[in-house]
Order: structure tokens, then C-alpha cells, then sequence
């Protein structure tokens, strides 16, 4: 971890505001240590370790000084997969990029990338420019995007290359959802092969759509409508072979890979399998699949399991995905937790399923969470808190091509800061910490043994002890460049 010789002279020459946070733990994805951040206007100027500090008394020194003693000092979190306003099944995810934004700010999260959706007849940069329109001016915390095609034909893989200049250099296929947002084989085999000439990762939502749309139909007809059956209707066999064959595809096409929201561990082992070779492939999960079961959630008295419904499903607890998920967390075949944060409210936009889960749009909450609940993995053992801030900032920053900037506590990044306090409790719940626009929470009832104190982004104190002091339109537009993190 660096360490910049710092003189007051030094301070004073830049003559921006200056934070120093004082007393903390800075941890990193190598390590943990007591050091102090100087935050120089919107940037980390240096880490000064405490009895090493060539300025006299902090407080007569800095413009501001924040008191991070017994805490932890990590970087902000960059929450990797999220859908605000996303259009699904005739209705609109109900966070805007402004209560969305906020809610991750509250959660210790500085950073999303979204999602702009093209379908197929439309004009990839035409879609790309509508969903600038939607969050521009309007975000709490710094914000990029990844290109979903829908459409994969010859004008779409040349807007590809456009879009990779313009910093969305990742791009998001179906193997699901026939009809709506699905690609073949053949699409998929060309959108990889532009990929893997202009640099871009390929991200896919790996689900054999075609399988499963013939598995819904026959629940329906034989009236087992509940949400239950979402889950029993796309089970993990069509997930391992979507994965195997997307593995596959890329191996042909020669681009690297990277598979959201896995929830089987049979998916999981072809990841492993495949990395174990070499291979530039990377899984991401999300909390749920750590947490929520097919069970316990989607199995819920009578319509409330459609709070759970979403693609890939929760999964059997009995059958053990959850363990080996986390295990795959530790041996690093899991690269990143993202939410797949799309929440639609109960009233009305979960009840369009009443009578045929087919018809729930397909999403929950998370972005405000996620921090909260891999720290939760930390005090359970599950994993290290260098890979807490690993998973949840670090990767996702380099894996889409925003490291250094983002995801380090490190001279020259963006101040991006969460002050992290492991001594208090956090318990979530709707009445309790919601901030998103949602009519429930999805994690109602989980108890957090820490919490976050506050959040810094690029410079600015956002949330203090729960307050939120941001402001819509903070968060700016970020250019991102390639994955740094190919095998
Ligand atoms: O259920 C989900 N995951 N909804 C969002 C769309 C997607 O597939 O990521
Ligand atoms: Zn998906
Ligand atoms: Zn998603």
C-alpha cells in the first residue's frame, strides 16, 4: 500500500478543500492496516501512516478532519450489475436513477454500472443515448453503463466498436427470456467475435430460455401458477448448460467472458473448470444467491414469494448452492458480488403475476444491501475483509475498467470512501433502512453486525450516520476503458 511523504507545503500548493480522516483501518483486497487518508478536493492525495504524519495537529491543519477511530476505511462500493427504470414484462423497475442512487449510497456503494437496453429494430446508439437522458443530472453517486443487445444484427455489431470509444466497453446477452431479450447461438457467436476484436467483455445471462419457456408453459397448464414455480421451472440443469455452452462459444470466438448473476454450483464448476484451463472466463453472483432460497422465499405463503421472483432463480437450499457459492467467493472463481438490483413494488407490479407466476416481472432490491451483507459474510466466517473489499469494490472496478480510479484507497483515485463501523448494528428492514422507491424490502428482518458511518464521493460527505447529504446530480457520467482483468 502506498505511503506519500506529505509536507504541509505540499497541502497548501493544491489549496482545494481537504478532508483528513484520521485513526482508521484502510483496507485493501492485499491488506489491512491503521493509516490516515488526506483527501485533497475529489481525490485521495496520500495515506499517512498515523506516527509518521510530518504536520502538526490535524485539526488546525485540514480543512475538515473525520474521525474514523476503531472503524474500517474502505473504498466505495462499485455495484456492477443494476437496473434502474429497466422496462420488463409491461411494467418499469420502480427505481429511478435517483432513489436508486441514493439507496446505494446509503449502503456504501459510490459507484453503479447500468444497464442500456437495445431490442432488436433498434438503433444501439439510439437506446445507449436514452438511457444517458434517463440518469443524467439525476445521480446521487457516480454512474456507467453496459449495453444489453437485444438485437444482434450487422448494425448492431458495428455499433459495438462505437460504443467501446465512447467507455461502454461491455456488453450484455440473453440465452433467456425468448422473444424479448434472446440471442441465438449465431448472434451470440458474432457479438463474441466483435468482442473479441474490439476488446469488450461479453456478459451473459446464462439460461437455456427456449427449455424453460416449454417448462413454464406445462406448470401453468397443470394450474401450478404460484411463484414457487418460477424456481422449479428453471432449474439449475438449463443454467450448467446455457454456462457450459456460453464457455464454450467464447472459447470458439477467442473473447473473454463473464457470467452474472450465477446461482448454481453446477454453473459454478464449469466457471472453475474452465478458469482451471486457463480461460478468460469470470462469475458474478448476488447476494440473494447467498442468502435466499427457493424454499424460504419463493415457497412463501400464498403470492409473497413474487418478491423473490428473478432470473436466475433462488435456488434449493436443501441441494447446498449457497456453501459452495461462498467457497467459490474464497478460491476467487467467484470475481465479483453485484446486486442485479431491479425492484419492482408488490402492489401492482408483482400482483401482474396473481394467478401465473410467468407474469411477474422479474427482479428485487439490493444495491442498498450488498455492502451490509458481505460484511455479514465476514463476521460469519465466509470471508476475509480483504475480499469483502475485494468482491464488492476492487474487482468490479478493474473487471470493467475503472481501476485505479475506483475500487482503492490509494493516491490519485477518486475519493470514494466509506467509513465502515464494525461496533454497531444494523438491522434491515422497510421501517428501519429503506431508501429505495419500493413498497417492501427485499431483506426484510437480516441483521448486519456492523454498518456503514459514512460516505465520501469524489470528495464530497454524501451520508453521515445515516443522513444523507447528496445531492441528485452529483454523480457523473464515467467513461470507462477495457477490462484489466483478463487471466
Ligand atoms: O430477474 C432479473 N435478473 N431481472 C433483471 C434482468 C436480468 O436478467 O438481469
Ligand atoms: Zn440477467
Ligand atoms: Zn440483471
Amino acid at each position: 500500500m502506498a505511503m506519500g511523504p506529505i509536507t504541509l507545503q505540499d497541502i497548501r500548493s493544491v489549496a482545494m478543500t481537504t478532508t483528513y480522516i484520521r485513526g482508521g483501518t484502510v483496507v485493501s483486497p492485499t491488506g489491512s492496516q491503521p493509516l490516515d487518508v488526506l483527501v485533497d478536493g475529489e481525490t485521495i492525495a496520500a495515506l499517512v501512516a498515523p506516527e509518521l504524519a510530518p504536520f502538526g495537529d490535524p485539526d488546525q491543519t485540514f480543512d475538515r478532519v473525520l474521525d474514523a477511530s476503531g472503524t474500517y476505511v474502505i473504498p466505495g462500493g462499485v455495484d456492477a450489475h443494476t437496473h434502474m427504470e429497466m422496462p420488463f414484462g409491461g411494467t418499469v423497475a420502480s427505481d429511478t436513477f435517483e432513489s436508486g442512487t441514493r439507496a446505494a449510497a446509503h449502503g456504501g456503494t459510490t459507484t453503479i454500472i447500468d444497464f442500456a437496453i437495445q431490442r432488436q429494430g433498434e438503433r444501439v446508439q439510439d437506446t445507449l443515448a436514452a438511457w444517458h437522458a434517463k440518469a443524467q443530472g439525476n445521480c446521487a453517486i457516480d454512474y456507467g453503463f453496459h449495453q444489453i443487445l437485444g438485437g444482434v444484427d450487422s448494425d448492431a455489431l458495428k455499433a459495438m466498436d462505437e460504443l467501446v470509444a465512447e467507455g461502454v466497453t461491455s456488453f450484455k446477452l440473453f440465452m433467456a427470456y425468448p422473444g424479448v431479450y434472446y440471442s441465438d447461438d449465431g448472434q451470440i457467436l458474432r457479438a463474441m467475435q466483435q468482442c473479441a476484436g474490439n476488446g469488450a467483455l461479453t456478459m451473459m445471462h446464462a439460461e437455456n430460455g427456449i427449455a424453460i419457456d416449454q417448462l413454464v408453459a406445462q406448470h401453468i397448464e397443470r394450474g401450478e401458477t404460484s411463484p414457487y414455480y418460477h424456481g422449479v421451472s428453471r432449474p439449475w440443469e438449463l443454467e450448467e448448460e446455457a454456462t457450459h455452452r456460453a464457455i464454450m462459444l467464447a472459447r470458439v470466438t477467442g473473447a473473454p467472458l463473464y457470467v452474472v448473476h450465477v446461482s448454481a454450483k453446477q454453473a459454478m464448476e464449469q466457471i472453475a473448470t474452465a478458469r482451471g484451463a486457463g480461460a478468460n472466463v469470470f462469475a458474478e453472483t448476488c447476494p440473494q444467491y447467498l442468502y435466499l432460497s427457493l424454499e424460504e422465499q419463493l415457497g412463501a405463503a400464498g403470492f409473497e414469494g413474487a418478491k423473490w421472483v428473478c432470473s436466475t432463480p433462488l435456488r434449493s437450499r436443501e441441494e447446498r448452492h449457497q456453501d459452495e457459492l461462498w467457497r467459490y467467493i474464497r478460491t476467487g472463481d467467484v470475481a465479483t458480488v453485484s446486486t442485479d438490483h431491479c425492484p419492482f413494488c408488490f402492489k401492482g407490479q408483482k400482483e401482474m403475476g396473481l394467478g401465473d407466476f410467468s407474469k411477474i416481472p422479474n427482479g428485487m432490491a439490493g444495491v442498498e444491501h450488498r455492502v451490509d451483507l458481505m460484511y455479514q459474510g465476514v463476521v460469519n466466517g465466509k470471508l476475509s475483509l480483504q475480499r469483502w473489499v475485494d468482491v464488492c469494490a476492487t474487482t468490479p472496478a478493474r473487471m470493467f475498467g475503472l481501476y485505479p480510479r475506483k475500487g482503492i484507497i490509494s493516491p490519485g483515485a477518486d475519493a470514494d470512501i466509506v467509513i465502515y463501523d464494525p461496533n454497531v448494528h444494523t438491522s434491515i428492514g422497510f421501517d428501519k433502512t429503506h431508501h429505495s422507491n419500493l413498497d417492501h424490502s427485499t431483506w426484510e428482518g437480516f441483521e448486519i453486525d456492523g454498518g456503514v458511518r459514512a460516505v465520501m464521493s469524489r470528495g464530497t460527505v454524501i451520508v453521515d450516520r445515516g443522513q444523507y447529504l447528496g445531492r441528485a446530480g452529483h454523480g457523473t457520467y464515467l467513461k470507462r476503458g477495457l477490462s484489466q482483468y483478463l487471466i
